[in-house]
Formats: structure tokens, C-alpha cells, sequence
């Protein structure tokens, strides 16, 4: 699968992570979109040892040898903020890491990654639950902290067209282009998550109007089509509370990269926010 692959989505987070550690970065906390929690809680990794969740087409040797590095500090950090906004929040000491997570920091810091903290999400799947987590958080963007949402513009598993990935293990192979609703949606998307292509806002985002445009995407008419589960949503929920405070308002946002997967499943990469070293470069 793609994560596994070689691909622009891959090349990007290479660049990404190059940019992130010449900032400084010392901390990487994430939301992925595998791992949620039932009831109305939500969790923080703790597990000092975490193993790796296998993956589905994606050869072991990829990943096996790869160190994770459980920030212990900033989970404990990370979930006395959440209490202390509201929130239920525990630290989950055995928690394994899941390929949401692990497969992308082993392409951003293939020499190893900074001490990472991961943040469940709740199986509620509130988009405004996960947004507040967020926007919780949003202190931490201040100090040598990098913020990684992981999900899926268009992710719907049961609309993928699998033949050229279970006859010839080629997961970027289609006889079709992407469908309509699959278009359509990751339009909304990419509005919804940086602007418009026109204006004087090009290339800006940031704000409460993030906020109200991403939390919007799952009452679309064609979001379920889309999305056949809301897992692969609430990352981008997270993000736009990171990023969606009044001080945030005309912030750079960009598409650095996109593939398209399965035929149908998009994986667009965006980063919000500016480095103070490095430049971002709006491709699309
Ligand atoms: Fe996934």
C-alpha cells in the first residue's frame, strides 16, 4: 500500500521531516485514524515498549527495524492539558503503535524520529469533540513541538477498485480514472482544509473559518460516499482546532503532495503554518 510504496506522498514527508528537524523540532504529537477508544474518553500512547501493529501488503522488512520513540513526558503533558479542558483523557501504557503512525514518521526521519507522543481518537467520531482536542493543544505550536494529523481525503474502502492490487500487488495501477463523487469530495476537501485557488487568500487558511469549513465536510451530501467510516475524518478535525484560532487567520496552507490510490482513495498531503527555515512551496 501506499505507505509502504515509493511515491510523491512519501518524497514529501522525507521533505517535511527534513524541514522539521533544521527548525529544531524536539517533539512530534499525533492523531492517526486506527486507533479509537470507546465510551466518551480518549487516550494518550504510554507504552514505554510499544510493538508495531503488522500492516496489509506492505513487506515487514519496511518497518521491523524501525525504533519508535514514545515521548513519556509530553503524553503525560499532552494528556493534563486535555483534563484540565474537559476532556477524559487517560495515558494507555500498552498500546501498540499502529501503521497510521509508525509509516509515516519512518519516511519523515528514516535516521530516526523524534520522541513522539500519539493521541487516540473517541469512536463517537463528534467532529467538534476532535477539533476542541486540537484546539486545546494549540499552545504547544509555540514551542519545538510539530502537530502530524493522519487520515484520508477520500477513504472509502469499500468503493476502491483492489483487482490490480490483489492480481499484480500494484496499488497506483487503474484502468479508470477517479470517479466523480471521489473528485468532487476531494475538492470540498482541499477548499475546506486550505481555501480556494483564487482571491487574495490564495494559499492562506487558518482561522475559526477553517474551523467551520473542515467541521462542515461530514454533513456534505456526498460525504458518506466519500467516507464509508468517519475514522479517516477526525485528523483533519484535530488540525483545523490546531490551526483555527483567531491569531491563525491568513496562516500558509498548502498541497504539497497527492495520490491517488485503489483508483478511488486519495491521499493528499497538506501542511499548515509556515517554518522559519524552509519555505513552503503551494504545488497544486
Ligand atoms: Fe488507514
Amino acid at each position: 500500500m501506499m505507505l509502504g510504496e515509493e511515491s510523491q506522498s512519501a518524497n514529501y514527508w522525507k521533505k517535511c521531516g527534513d524541514l522539521a528537524l533544521a527548525n529544531g523540532i524536539e517533539h512530534v504529537v499525533m492523531m492517526g485514524a486506527h486507533w479509537a477508544v470507546l465510551g466518551d474518553g480518549i487516550e494518550v500512547s504510554g507504552n514505554p515498549k510499544p510493538e508495531k501493529s503488522p500492516v496489509a501488503y506492505v513487506k515487514p522488512e519496511k518497518y521491523e527495524s524501525y525504533a519508535l520513540n514514545p515521548d513519556l513526558q509530553m503524553s503525560s503533558r499532552v494528556c493534563d492539558m486535555l483534563k484540565s479542558s474537559g476532556f477524559k483523557a487517560s495515558i494507555n501504557e500498552k498500546f501498540d503503535w499502529i501503521h497510521d503512525t509508525y509509516l509515516i514518521l519512518i519516511r519523515m526521519f528514516p535516521s530516526g524520529s523524534p520522541p513522539t507522543t500519539i493521541i487516540s481518537m473517541n469512536a463517537r467520531y463528534d467532529p467538534h469533540y476532535h477539533m476542541k482536542v486540537g484546539s486545546c493543544l494549540r499552545p504547544l505550536r509555540s514551542e519545538k513541538v510539530l502537530f502530524i494529523g493522519s487520515g484520508g481525503a477520500v477513504h472509502n474502502l469499500y468503493r476502491n477498485k483492489w483487482a490490480p492490487m490483489i492480481l499484480y500487488r500494484d496499488n497506483f495501477g487503474f484502468a479508470a480514472p477517479p470517479e466523480a463523487w471521489a473528485l468532487d469530495f476531494r475538492q470540498e476537501f482541499k477548499n475546506a482544509l486550505i481555501g480556494r485557488d483564487d482571491g487574495e487568500m490564495k494559499g492562506r487558511t487558518g482561522g475559526p473559518e477553517l474551523r467551520r469549513r473542515v467541521t462542515a465536510l461530514m454533513k456534505l451530501p456526498g460525504y458518506r460516499d466519500a467516507q464509508a467510516t468517519d475514522d479517516h475524518m477526525m485528523s483533519s478535525m484535530f488540525v483545523s482546532g490546531l490551526c483555527g484560532a483567531w491569531e491563525d487567520v491568513g496562516i500558509l496552507g498548502e498541497l504539497g503532495a497527492e495520490d491517488w490510490e485503489l483508483t478511488n482513495m486519495c491521499n493528499a498531503q497538506f501542511t499548515l503554518g509556515q517554518w522559519s527555515i524552509g519555505n513552503l512551496s503551494n504545488q497544486f
